[in-house]
């Protein structure tokens, strides 16, 4: 990890798409800043632009216009190339649908991110082991994605996320897909990754999941606000040593 202090720093971010004729802007304006260690919490209604700014925050897509600094890297004058490599270093992925390869193995799909970062072999397992151990999946790591529940499949795209050990993880409605005790399981270990030191942001539609943020933000037709006024404290919901008790049930 590297030094304290900022690590999103996004300033009037527009990003505009056309809507029939016209031309609309899914992101009117958007500034953001996060210091390391935070965990945030975008919500939204359906459409109001949440997964166009993950695309940026992710750097797999530009703005056409504002600034984006990550990590000390000003994302918006690099090329494509670059992104690529500032994705795989920077950046844990972890989405709705998990993404994970079918015919990979769950040790195969957490070592990929290092096959792209150049790590050999022999540390590439050991690290991949140690990710998937960390979610609680050490019994798990030669069974497909087929032959994993819902949330063992999250758990191992969390591996996977957490494999390089990048400075930020990126979570799109991380348990959209999961039903509701599955979905708690998967909160409590992100907020166990918090808790151990980790930058997320994640995106939901859903309050009850933001609540467990220390900050929530709304966003309202391609503009971002401080959220609030619901009355509720940052990590209230499940109580802190059932994530604890999720890892060492696997
Ligand atoms: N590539 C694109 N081309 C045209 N319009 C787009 C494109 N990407 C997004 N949009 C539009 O931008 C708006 C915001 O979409 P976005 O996917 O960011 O919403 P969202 O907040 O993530 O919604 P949901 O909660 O349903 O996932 C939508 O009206 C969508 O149609
Ligand atoms: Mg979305």
């Amino acid at each position: 990890m590297t030094n304290g202090g900022r690590l999103i720093d996004i300033r009037d971010l527009t990003k505009r798409h056309k809507m029939g004729g016209a031309s609309v802007n899914t992101l009117d304006g958007i500034s953001l800043q996060v210091e390391r260690g935070e965990f945030v919490a975008i919500v939204g209604p359906s459409g109001s632009g949440k997964t166009t700014l993950m695309n940026m925050i992710g750097c797999l897509d530009l703005p056409d216009s504002g600034s984006y600094m990550l990590d000390d890297v000003r994302i918006t004058e690099l090329t494509d190339n670059k992104l690529a490599g500032i994705r795989n270093r920077k950046i844990g992925f972890i989405f709705q649908s998990f993404h994970l390869l079918p015919k990979l193995t769950a040790l195969d799909n957490v070592e990929l991110p290092l096959i792209y970062g150049g790590v050999p072999a022999k540390a590439r397992k050991e690290r991949a082991l140690r990710a998937l151990e960390q979610v609680g999946l050490k019994e798990r790591v030669h069974h497909r994605p087929s032959q994993l529940s819902g949330g063992q499949q999250q758990r191992v795209a969390i591996a996977r996320a957490l494999v390089t050990e990048p400075p930020l993880l990126l979570a799109d409605e991380p348990t959209g897909a999961l039903d509701i005790r599955t979905g708690q399981e998967v909160l409590a270990l992100i907020e166990r990754l918090h808790a151990n030191g980790h930058t997320i942001v994640l995106i939901t539609h859903d309050k009850e999941v933001a609540m467990r943020a220390s900050r929530v933000l709304v966003m309202r037709d391609g503009r971002l606000s401080e959220g609030g006024g619901d009355g509720h404290e940052a990590g209230s919901g499940i109580p802190h040593g059932s994530s604890q008790h999720l890892v060492e049930q696997a």
